[in-house]
């Protein structure tokens, strides 16, 4: 710690609490955290040379950078107007630091000096989802059947130990195909948990600023603001969708009745010809009544009412094969289109936000979402701001 003893002041010789421009943070939970200097992140990728950028987010940049004991790594240097505070950032530090996991970024550690605010990843070779097998690039990769039912067993697993495993249980926030990296042999691991938040043992949810991405968010969560476990299942059941198709959540270049993934989806289900979402590179190549399994645990994941979307060691079990698919009582995925279309006219680039607002909620039977029996008040919401980075 000693290159960051500007920063970090240690109030009190006894206590471990240190100030962080106002933010306090115990130092004891930034042990497993390495402390790059911004010197060394500099060299580390030729003084953040736009050739070494390999990726934009709403936060930030992304370089590859090569650190002076050989390892590659991904460094995001957040931008200084970035949204994500430094309480977020440390949030994210500790949060990813603690946990370990095959199918998560590992975090090797962070930059805090001056107005710097970096986070160093393990770099993975084969970029994200969102580039590789959603976007309109050339890609190298193959996405045999094989390949996707690896990575959507893999993302369940690393979504069911965040949910399930750790304690306090952590809700990802921002499950979207973007998030979700591949290493050499096509592992998935998720990435990105600066939204994540950790959920008090004794609650269920908790209601706070809404940061996802349109296209991701369950009805809930974008229109009144809660946040659960079940908010993330419904973001896994689109990404679960998107995989298995090879085509993202929204296309508007397709006929109007496809432009939606969700309804397309539904649509199929109820002419029971689901098998006609499968990525026409497929062709040949899947075992039908498994993809169609696994389209049908999308669905059930994007239901409306929070609680009928299963835990994610349900889906596991259901993806293995272990567990039927009770597709008896499934209802319609939840759709926000008014939000979709607000987003659109807005034509803005960045995160969906919904805050201090007065919109109000087009369903009122969407309010039975909290387990936890808690009640709350139709949504009156305004969106001061609505943000898409989803493309
Ligand atoms: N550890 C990593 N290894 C390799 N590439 C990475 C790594 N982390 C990020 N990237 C690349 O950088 C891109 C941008 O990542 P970033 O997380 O900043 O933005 P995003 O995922 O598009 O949006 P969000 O800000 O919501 O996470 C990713 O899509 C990926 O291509
Ligand atoms: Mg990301």
């Amino acid at each position: 710690m000693t290159c960051c003893s500007h920063i970090f002041t240690r109030k009190g010789s006894s206590s471990s609490a240190t100030r962080l421009k106002g933010v306090d943070i115990d130092i004891s939970e930034l042990q497993n955290v390495n402390i790059y200097t911004y010197k060394e992140l500099r060299n580390a990728t030729d003084g953040f040379s736009p050739a070494n950028k390999i990726g934009q987010g709403g936060f930030g940049s992304v370089y590859k950078g090569k650190l002076r004991n050989g390892s590659l790594v991904a460094i995001k240097v957040l931008s200084a107007e970035s949204r994500q505070g430094i309480r977020e950032f440390l949030t994210e530090i500790k949060v990813i630091a603690s946990i370990e996991h095959e199918n998560l970024v590992k975090l090797y550690g962070c930059c805090v000096e001056d107005n710097h605010r970096i986070l160093v990843y393990g770099y993975l070779e084969n970029n994200s989802l969102a580039q590789t097998l959603l976007g309109s690039g050339h890609s190298s990769v193959q996405f045999s059947w094989h390949v996707r039912r690896n990575i959507c067993i893999g993302v369940t697993k690393g979504l069911a130990f965040l949910h399930e495993e750790v304690l306090p249980h952590i809700i990802h926030r921002d499950i979207k195909a973007s998030n979700v990296l591949l290493d050499k042999e096509l592992q998935p691991k998720i990435s990105d948990f600066g939204l994540a938040k950790l959920i008090p043992p004794n609650l269920t949810h908790i209601s706070t600023r809404v940061a996802g991405t349109a296209g991701y968010l369950a009805p809930e969560y974008a229109i009144r603001n809660q946040v659960t476990r079940k908010s993330d299942v419904y973001s896994f059941g689109v990404l679960l969708l998107e995989i298995v198709s090879g085509r993202p959540n929204t296309n508007r270049r397709l006929p109007v009745e496809e432009q939606y993934l969700l309804t397309r989806a539904w649509d199929l289900y109820e002419s029971g010809e689901l098998e006609t979402l499968m990525d026409a590179f497929l062709v040949g190549d899947f075992n039908v009544e498994e993809a169609v399994r696994f389209c049908k645990i999308g669905l059930l994941c994007t239901q409306d009412a929070p609680q009928l979307r299963p835990s994610m060691s349900s889906v596991l079990n259901m993806l293995l094969g272990e567990k039927d698919v009770n597709e008896e009582n499934m209802t319609k995925p939840g759709l926000i289109f008014e939000f979709v279309e607000a987003k659109d006219e807005g034509k803005q680039k960045g995160k969906a936000e919904v805050e201090n607002t007065s919109f109000l909620a087009g369903s009122r039977n969407q309010d039975e979402s909290s387990s936890s029996g808690t009640v709350t008040s139709y949504a009156t919401m305004t969106f001061t701001e609505i943000y898409d980075r989803s493309n």
